[in-house]
């Protein structure tokens, strides 16, 4: 693999647009081919494919940004594992995978096969969130296209359940076993016992697009963009206030600014920016637009990149009723098997309503908040009520002044639409 990794792109795969081809590009494998040249073949190249990616700097694009080259070390020395392309993606407020596999399901399986070639496995799964129906026919086709073509690599394409918490990793495995997608208590992590109890790489199908582009042009080339520590190019769903919502592809550590520049910028000044998606932090605005988009220049504010959704909200919306809803929905997300998850979420949401309402009860609406969200967080099998209370005590802090505003029974936000999307349905857990 090194010759062919150092090889150059073969088409203008440069600049930021490395995972999302123009609107309206041919999204065939002949089209593909011809933009990205064909995938090298990796066979005995294993360890030399896994040294790249650990040269890349690559980390997961699935949220919690873990460094994906340990993740197929583990893997790969586990006997007959199987990959899981994650692309259920649970959060409302993102839409970037959904969009990549629609556009571009050819890299993704790409990355897929050459992430399976580094482990040694022989068994791939596709999973597609089931509301995502254009994402699932263009990446069927897209197989279906290489079965035609004689490929022997073998993709199986499922559909899980459309619930927050679907696309965490344990729960996604516990799913494809045939249980619910539920968050399963770990140890063991699906690296040591995952699908049909076999070591199971699950990783983003954002993730392994990038390693797709790594296993043909090789770590240096992977490094021109971005930052030494968050090198590369990344998929950022932006919503509210701005221009033109949608999804762009932007080099890590781009200024904010700039990076809301590319969607017609904010067709008013917001108030605040919600970071990372319903797991994530309000962060007032101001500072913040000069900072790099990147977990190390978001750090200061108290944000992450997170599920990489970047949502701004304008002046005549009440940050607090926005973060009433979410947290609702988040409980209501609760997969119920853990009592402060279960309870404590509920008691979070309830009382958040009641001082979005200004309901009589404000003042013990936020000294219930200031006592639950510390004991809630860190208790649950799963990440689901940290990212909640954090999201809840971002809301608090930055909206101090809309608080104060609830306390005394008025809100300053002129209330319209709700802004934030929030399914109304609690889809199956099967
Ligand atoms: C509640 C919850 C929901 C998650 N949903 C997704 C998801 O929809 N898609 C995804 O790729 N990762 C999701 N993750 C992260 C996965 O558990 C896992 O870390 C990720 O798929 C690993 O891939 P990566 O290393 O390529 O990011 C979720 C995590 C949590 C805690
Ligand atoms: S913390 Fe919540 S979402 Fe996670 S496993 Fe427990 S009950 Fe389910």
């Amino acid at each position: 693999m090194s010759a062919v990794a150092k090889e150059a792109p073969r088409t203008r795969v440069t600049e930021t647009a490395r995972l999302l081809p123009p609107a309206g590009a041919d999204p065939s494998l002949t089209a593909h081919v011809t933009r990205y040249g064909r995938l090298p073949s990796l066979r005995g190249e294993a360890a030399a494919l896994i040294a790249h990616v650990e040269a890349s700097g690559l980390r997961g694009r699935g949220g919690a940004g873990f460094p994906t080259h340990m993740k197929l070390r583990a893997v790969a020395a586990g006997r007959e594992p199987i990959v899981v392309a994650n692309g259920v993606e649970g959060e409302p407020a993102s839409h970037k995978d959904a969009l990549l596999l629609r556009i571009n399901p050819h890299l993704v399986l790409d990355g897929a096969a050459a992430a399976a070639a580094a482990v040694g496995a022989r068994r791939i799964v596709i999973a597609v969130g089931r509301e995502a129906a254009s994402a699932h026919a263009s990446v069927a086709a897209a197989i279906a296209e290489r079965e035609r073509a004689g490929e022997r690599t073998r993709f199986e394409l499922v559909t899980p359940p459309e619930r927050f918490v679907a696309g965490e990793e344990t729960a996604l495995v516990q799913w494809l076993n045939g249980g619910p997608a539920k968050p399963a208590f770990v140890p063991p992590r699906p690296f040591e016992r995952g699908v049909d109890g076999r070591p199971t790489l699950v990783q983003n199908v954002e993730t392994l697009a990038n390693i797709a582009l790594i296993a043909r042009y090789g770590s240096d080339w992977y490094r021109e963009l971005g930052t030494p520590a968050e090198p590369g190019s990344m998929l950022a769903t932006l919503g509210g206030a701005v221009g033109r919502p949608g999804i762009t592809e932007i080099e890590a550590g781009t200024p904010l600014r700039d990076v809301l520049e590319r969607c017609d910028g904010l067709s008013e000044r917001p108030q605040a920016l919600l970071v990372g998606g319903y797991f994530g932090t309000w962060v007032a605005t101001g500072a913040v637009l000069d900072a790099p988009l990147s977990d190390a220049g978001l750090r200061p504010f108290g944000a992450a990149l997170g599920a990489r959704s970047i949502a701004a909200l304008p002046r005549t919306r009440c940050g607090l009723a926005e973060t009433a809803r979410i947290a609702d929905y988040l409980a209501r997300e609760s997969a119920g098997q853990c009592g402060p998850c279960v309870f404590g979420l509920r008691a979070i949401a309830d009382a958040l309503s009641s001082l979005a309402l200004c309901d009589g009860s404000a003042a013990t609406s936020v000294k219930r908040l200031r006592r639950l969200t510390p004991e809630v967080t860190g208790r649950g099998a799963c990440a689901h009520p940290n990212g909640a209370t954090r999201l809840v005590e971002s809301a608090l802090e930055v909206f101090s002044d809309e608080v104060a505003h609830h306390l005394s029974g008025h809100c300053t936000a002129r209330h319209g639409e709700p802004l934030m999307p929030v399914p109304q349905h609690n889809g199956e857990w099967r």
